[in-house]
């Protein structure tokens, strides 16, 4: 009896099951298309793929165009997204970090739609912690749903590798410098680079260990200018650390720089964590195990943090489909389903980390209890106009090293727009 009426249950909730799954569909009036921009292709996608995959099943009707166009840190889509932005052809929603890449450039502009109702609709106001709504808000308006907390400032190494060349993970970048001739002589590149833009990234944590973090956030209040000591040490130390970087830096992707390190021709490589998304999700390494990771050197106890997020911009053609995605994006289960596969935490403060991997677990821990700071290279700490002049910064200082040029170079564009004072 007791086995017939377990029966009759499980049925029962099978058939519910099935009339509310199309009946759900049924009542989702949504249709036409939804273009997502962003820079999550190819092994940068699985993440974003799986949130798409989440969308479709909740709004069968829509087709989605995933736009997403190939470049670390969206060298390559900001171009593009500046164009057709200005051009008034904006795609339904984009990928934008929080902060000034998001509020001193598309918000200042005027292009971005404020999403407040939507918060308040989402419980939002409650779900995100306090700081993040600041940094994506105005007092007229919030201006993007973050779906990323990355760590920027994080150095990366194969445990068993460095056991065969008997060293450590370097604590400070003094330590840094006296392995690195040992290194050398084994006949590997003590710290694996690539393409221009992770210069920048490198050269935020080398400056955030040599000027501390008080110096760091002082700067991009202006409350020190380009030219003090401090900074120009902070360039002097970043061209000892180039000296052991490998010659053919400007012509590899961030995942290649990833691979010198993976396959031991490199010891170590300073890069976000989307490294770890890299090497657990597409490469299947199992973190702590085929790799580790520490504080990049001279960080620890800071977290220099980054956070993507979607905007809806002023026109988007589709309007309703891109806020059902903006819905999605900031869920629970959005987030959940996107951040265990890009090496990311979840910004939302109900996450389940269960779902997470030791690497993220970690990342989630000293997320709550250090220091926290803001990524230049990705956006938190200044608008586009900044950006793109200090990756000219970065050109020259690359060619002739003179930190002192450097350091007079970024106080002059940090006057142009308007960071420091003159
Ligand atoms: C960052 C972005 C990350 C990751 C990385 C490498 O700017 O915030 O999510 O995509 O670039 O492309």
């Amino acid at each position: 009896m007791n086995r017939f009426l377990a029966k009759a249950a499980v049925a029962a909730a099978a058939f519910c099951l099935m009339i509310t799954a199309p009946a759900m569909a049924a009542q989702d009036k949504l249709g036409g298309t939804l273009e997502i921009f962003s820079w999550w292709a190819g092994d940068e996608g699985p993440a974003l793929e799986a949130m798409i995959k989440l969308y479709n099943k909740q709004h069968p009707g829509v087709s989605v165009e995933n736009a997403a166009v190939t470049g670390g840190s969206g060298i390559n889509a900001r171009a593009v997204l500046k164009t057709r932005m200005l051009g008034g052809n904006p795609p339904d929603s984009f990928q934008v970090h929080a902060g000034q890449e998001l509020i001193g450039t598309w918000v200042a502009s005027g292009r971005m739609e404020d999403l407040t109702f939507l918060y308040k609709q989402q419980g939002w106001m409650e779900a995100f912690p306090a700081d993040l709504i600041k940094l994506i808000g105005t007092e007229n308006g919030i201006w993007s749903v973050p779906v990323t907390v990355h760590r920027s400032n994080v150095m990366w190494f194969v445990p068993a590798n460095l056991k065969k060349w008997g060293i450590q993970a370097p604590a400070d970048w003094n330590e840094f410098l006296e392995i690195a001739p040992r290194l050398q002589e084994q006949g590997v590149v003590p710290l694996a680079l690539a393409t221009n833009w992770t210069a920048n990234h490198l050269w935020e944590s080398v400056a955030l260990a040599s000027m501390g973090a008080d110096r760091w956030d002082a700067l991009w209040r202006g409350e020190i200018p380009w030219t003090d000591p401090e900074v120009v040490k902070a360039w002097e130390l970043f061209g000892k650390v180039l000296q052991y970087t490998n010659d053919d830096a400007t012509s590899l992707s961030w995942q290649q720089a990833t691979d010198m390190v993976v396959d031991g021709r490199a010891a170590f490589n300073v890069m976000g964590d989307w490294a770890a998304g890299y090497m657990n999700t597409t490469l299947g390494m199992a973190p702590g195990k085929d790799f580790g990771w520490s504080a990049s050197p001279g960080t620890g106890g800071v977290f220099m943090f980054l956070s993507d997020s979607f905007g809806l911009p002023v026109g988007a053609a589709n309007r309703d489909n891109s806020l059902a995605w903006l819905a999605l994006v900031g869920s629970r289960s959005g987030s959940d389903a996107f951040n265990p596969l890009k090496g990311s935490i979840s910004p939302r403060l109900d996450t389940d980390l269960n779902l997470y991997n030791d690497y993220s677990k970690s990342a989630a821990g000293d997320w709550g209890r250090d220091r926290i700071v803001g990524s230049l290279a990705h956006g938190v700490t200044a608008n586009e106009g900044f950006m793109s002049d200090f990756a000219s910064v970065m050109e020259m200082y690359l060619k002739n090293r003179n930190a002192g040029q450097a350091a007079m170079a970024c106080h002059a564009i940090a006057v142009k727009n308007g960071i420091a004072r003159r």
